[in-house]
């Protein structure tokens, strides 16, 4: 491994990515303990929902009610997914000090999620990043079908390189990387963030990939040779975007600290814990836990 990072940043999505995609509502106190209990875990940095259409993703209709209900630590870092203004407006209500905007190297892909074309989603993303930025509020970006789109299949690194770079240009402070349907592979996903190096810093950018395919941490690996130490995860492998068709869940958080552990890579997270609440939450909501970690250990 040419640079391997001492530490790495686990950024964890189930509250959000991992929710989404449930049919069955989840009831806000389940939510809520899944923060806490995640935050007990060690995990420090927690998306905790979207502030999106509820006609779009009525799992997270509840967004404002769980903010308000929400304990936040002083040293944990909370954000929430939003679209546009409307959705920062209801973030900031809800004391949110962080959020995350989120487009697409495709084109089909954007407009099936928000409804938009990939330059109008930056068009409209400009007064939010204007605006959280009054309000002191971080701004992460994501750019979705960066190894793969449901709609377009194959996407250049090229383009995806060209999205992040326009994300830092509007003030985002780090760019995720989501591979949403999980088709990555090794070496493809080394391309795609060797061509976002060329832009953009390294410690600026992260991994979110999903693990259709079983393919996530070993694309994880891959790109922690080229030094990457910002890592998206939803315990219990929850997870999936409704529109990305077939898309299944991000990679499992337990898997990944189990690895970086075994590395002697830290990560602050206790993967004893992290276990527990990933079986808590299967069992809460009635799923099959796609951790092996997890697993392993039952
Ligand atoms: P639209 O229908 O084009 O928007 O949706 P609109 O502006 O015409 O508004 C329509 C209605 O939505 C209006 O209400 C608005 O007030 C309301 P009505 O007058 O009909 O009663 N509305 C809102 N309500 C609450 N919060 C808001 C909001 N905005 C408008 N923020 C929109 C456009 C972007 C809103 C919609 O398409 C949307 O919410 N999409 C979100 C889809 C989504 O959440 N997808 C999953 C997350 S992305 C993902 O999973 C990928 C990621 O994990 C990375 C990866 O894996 O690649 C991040
Ligand atoms: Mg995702």
């Amino acid at each position: 491994m040419s640079k391997p990072p001492k530490q790495v940043k686990i950024v964890e999505v189930s509250p959000r990515d991992g929710l989404q995609n449930e049919k069955q509502v989840v009831d806000l106190a389940t939510k809520l303990e899944l923060i806490e209990r995640l935050g007990q875990s060690g995990v420090r940095n927690i998306e905790v929902t979207g502030f999106v259409s509820p006609k779009w993703v009525p799992q997270l209709a509840d967004s404002s009610q769980l903010c308000q209900q929400l304990s936040q630590h002083k040293d944990i870092h909370y954000s929430a997914l939003v679209p546009n203004l409307k959705g920062l407006e209801l973030a900031i209500e809800g004391g949110m000090k962080e959020v995350a905007v989120f487009t697409a190297a495709s084109e089909l892909f954007t407009k099936k999620n928000i409804n938009c074309t990939i330059e109008e989603s930056l068009v409209r993303f400009k007064p939010v990043v204007s605006l959280a930025k009054q309000n002191n509020i971080k701004v992460r970006g994501y750019v979705s079908c960066v190894l793969g789109c449901p709609y377009e299949g194959e996407i250049n690194p090229s383009k995806v390189a060209e999205i992040t770079e326009k994300l830092f240009a509007l003030g985002c402070y780090e760019v995720s990387l989501g591979d949403t349907i999980g088709t990555g592979t090794p070496l493809k996903a080394q391309k795609m963030l060797k061509a976002c190096t060329e832009i953009a810093d390294i410690d600026a950018l992260a991994l979110h990939f999903h693990n259709t395919y079983g393919q996530a941490l070993a694309n994880i690996y891959a790109c922690l040779e080229l030094g990457a130490h910002i890592i998206d995860a939803s315990v219990a492998g929850l997870g999936g975007c409704p529109y990305a068709k077939g898309a299944s869940g991000n990679v499992a958080t337990e898997d990944v600290v189990y690895m970086l552990d075994g590395m002697g890579i830290k990560t602050g997270v206790d993967l004893k814990t992290l276990i527990q609440t990933g079986k808590w939450i299967s069992q809460k909501i009635n799923k099959s836990n796609n951790s092996q970690a997890g697993k392993a250990k039952a």
